[in-house]
């Protein structure tokens, strides 16, 4: 929350720093109240900046103590110094290198970025501009440094002393009350993956050896007596960092990884490199107290923020309006993880689910910003369900339409040419057009604009020519600043269902890129379909494809009937879900049409019983899913203005007792089987 008068601050203004730190040494003596840090930059000019141009490091609330230019006391009228910059006005055109010390109080650091000490544990939030609170920088992400680490502290009270990277030295202080650990990270950094960790901890280790041969010492770090829950963790840790090297080829790259769960963490978990920190409900697991959907969530967090030590830390962001070229990127990746260690399509389901109930809202409301924004004032408030959960639908439509391997390939050309690097949006996607052939400019327009795309689809069937002919509309609402649309790239995976299932797919259209993909990337298309020997019932967006809302007219014979033949699982689950999201919105909008649920909630239970018996014990986490009526917000979001919650709860109770009652043996016996 900044005020009004903070400036905003734009993509397009964006120049490079004029100057660089190669190295950052820090010496930190951790005190409850009075932490002092020294701070050691090498500093230089940048090549690509302007030269001659004043040193301005960032602050925030912060005490310098100390300066010194190449270990010499400076005059006081070479700089000036608030608890929000230090500014060198004359420094140096050549390397040199800048003494500061600054002091701290980590107790009173109730913001919980910075350095800040709650429940006894020292600890720090540096993303996105935390390490200014810290001590004076140039703390932007692309200024990436080599960091050298001392920590100090009373042995009682901080047993544990973590940093990023490997620990090279570690011992007692004279007199033995005080001790002392020094990390070293050889990779370059950004300020905001700095971290340190220091308190009375336990922790659970294994050993780890990398594809590569690398040998790894493992740890979760937790709360005193809690060492017991943080055994999934490291599971989840272990399957996911063999997930990197087998999927993207990704090998982890120190010797050691630590993972560090602390009860007061604003942001759920963060990336530091070598170092991940979380709040410890996304880490603490046992079967007593956390249910199936903790442990997945769990699984998920751990290897997000895991697979960051390559989109995220080895190639790291420019400036913080490409932030979803490592949010984006990653959330695709842990969906990825997770759909591979359990069910893709009940994974798929979830999260959709997921991003209709927080994206689409933010994207039809007041909030509404695209993918990359172009302007803030303040970077936290754009740690949004579109940067991560939009961001990676953007992934996803991207390997969609250049096909498995050419977007396999622009993945392992990304880490090549861009690691060790502060990376664009642009340099991602050239990539992926120079692996595919592709030309990714219209596709880049994702990134651009704001809003959920809708497209309008109906089909006709021509018994005499055989053919099946999809007409498709897309069209984008204005969201703030952005009153016109233009079309969008829209990967449209679809089938034609058929009595007997999936019909084949001819046709001429050159919008068709084969493999059940239509590129829909116009106002309005056709694509007609040869040689289709039954009317077919289309079944679009299969495993949801592109992050649109749908509006083709089936009627609920039809979707029924998809629910029980499609062959892609997310439409069956879809066609479901259609049915009854239509019942409950019509009842939700006019109470007087509750009674019209009697017929949908029979239709909806002949649909079920065949499921119930012959498939859903086979895949409960699918019948699961299933079973689950549209949740009242997401009748509320389709309904849209004039919400009525009452009319909304009282439908859905009487579609679910509708159901209930006609399938009332069958689910006890499903739950018997299952149990
Ligand atoms: N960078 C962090 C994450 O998304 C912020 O919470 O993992
Ligand atoms: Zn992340």
């Amino acid at each position: 929350m900044r005020s009004d008068d903070t400036p905003l601050i734009r993509l397009e203004d964006y120049r490079p720093s004029d100057w660089l730190i190669d190295t950052v040494d820090l010496d930190i003596s951790l005190h409850p109240t009075k932490t002092r840090i020294r701070s050691q930059l090498a500093l230089r000019p940048n090549p690509a900046g302007r030269p001659g141009a004043p040193l301005v490091l960032d602050g925030d609330e912060l005490k310098l103590v100390a300066i010194r230019l190449d270990g010499l006391l400076i005059d006081e009228a070479a700089y000036s110094v608030t608890p929000q910059q230090l500014t060198l006005h004359a420094p140096p055109t050549r390397r040199f290198t800048l003494m500061i010390d600054t002091e701290v109080d980590p107790s009173a650091n109730t913001k919980l970025m910075g350095l800040y000490l709650s429940s006894h544990v020292y600890c720090t939030q540096c993303e996105a501009d935390g390490f200014r609170r810290i001590s004076y920088f140039l703390d932007r992400p692309d200024v990436m440094s080599v960091y050298t680490v001392r920590l100090e502290a009373r042995k009682l009270i901080a047993p544990v002393l973590l940093s990023n990277g490997n620990r090279v030295a570690a011992g007692e202080l004279p007199g033995g009350e005080r001790h002392f650990a020094i990390w070293h990270d050889p990779h370059p950094k950004p300020a905001y993956l700095f971290a340190l960790v220091g308190g009375a901890l336990d922790h659970v280790r294994q050993s780890y050896v990398t594809a590569e041969g690398r040998s790894v010492e493992l740890a979760v770090y937790v709360e005193p007596g809690k060492a017991d829950r943080a055994g999934w963790a490291m599971d989840c840790l272990v399957r996911c960092m063999r997930w990197d090297e087998r999927v993207f080829g990704r090998n982890y790259d120190l010797d050691v990884f630590n993972i560090v769960a602390v009860s007061d963490f604003n942001m759920g978990a963060m990336e530091n490199k070598g170092l991940n920190i979380f709040n410890d409900k996304y880490v603490l697991a046992d079967p007593q107290t956390a249910t199936d959907g903790d442990y997945a969530s769990i699984e998920a967090i751990i290897a997000h923020e895991y697979f960051h030590n390559w989109t995220g830390n080895r190639i790291t962001c420019r400036d913080w309006f490409q932030l979803c070229l490592k949010e984006g990127l990653t959330v695709f990746r842990d969906q990825e993880f997770s759909a591979d260690e359990r069910s893709r399509p009940v994974k798929r389901i979830a999260d959709v689910r997921t991003l209709r109930t927080t994206q689409f809202s933010e994207d039809a409301g007041p909030l509404a910003h695209p993918v990359r924004p172009r302007a803030y004032k303040e970077i936290n408030n754009f740690y949004t369900p579109t940067v991560y959960e939009k961001g990676a639908e953007v992934i996803r439509m991207l390997k969609l339409l250049v096909g498995e391997a050419a977007f396999r390939a622009g993945m392992d050309l990304y880490f090549e040419r861009c690691d060790g690097t502060a990376a664009t949006i642009e340099d991602f996607l050239g990539c992926f057009a120079e692996t595919s052939g592709h030309d990714l400019t219209h596709f880049a327009r994702w990134y651009e604009q704001a809003g959920t795309p809708t497209i309008v689809a109906s089909g006709r069937y021509d018994a005499a020519a055989r053919s099946y002919t999809l007409d498709l509309a897309q069209k984008t609402a204005p969201t703030p600043g952005q009153p016109e649309k233009q079309p969008v790239v829209l990967p449209v995976a679809l089938g034609l269902v058929g009595g007997s299932g999936d019909l084949p797919l001819a046709t001429t259209s050159e919008a068709y890129a084969g493999n059940g993909i239509v590129i829909f990337d116009q106002p309005s298309l056709s694509v007609t379909f040869t040689d289709v020997a039954e009317p077919p019932i289309p079944s679009l967006l299969r495993g949801f494809s592109a992050p649109v809302r749908l509006e083709l007219d089936l009627d609920e014979a039809a979707l029924l009937r998809l629910f029980s033949a499609d062959s892609d699982p997310f439409n069956r689950w879809q066609a479901w879900q259609t049915v009854a999201m239509r019942a409950l919105v019509e009842a939700g909008r006019d109470p007087g049409r509750l009674d019209a649920l009697v017929t949908t909630g029979q239709a909806l239970a002949t649909g079920l019983r065949g499921f119930l018996t012959t498939q859903a014990p086979s895949d409960p986490a699918f019948a699961a899913q299933v079973l689950r009526l549209p949740a009242l917000g997401d009748v509320a979001r389709e309904i849209g203005r004039d919400v009525d919650p009452d009319a909304i709860q009282a439908a859905h109770r009487r579609l679910s007792t509708e159901i209930g009652h006609r399938l009332g043996p069958d689910l006890l016996d499903l739950r018997e089987r299952l149990a």
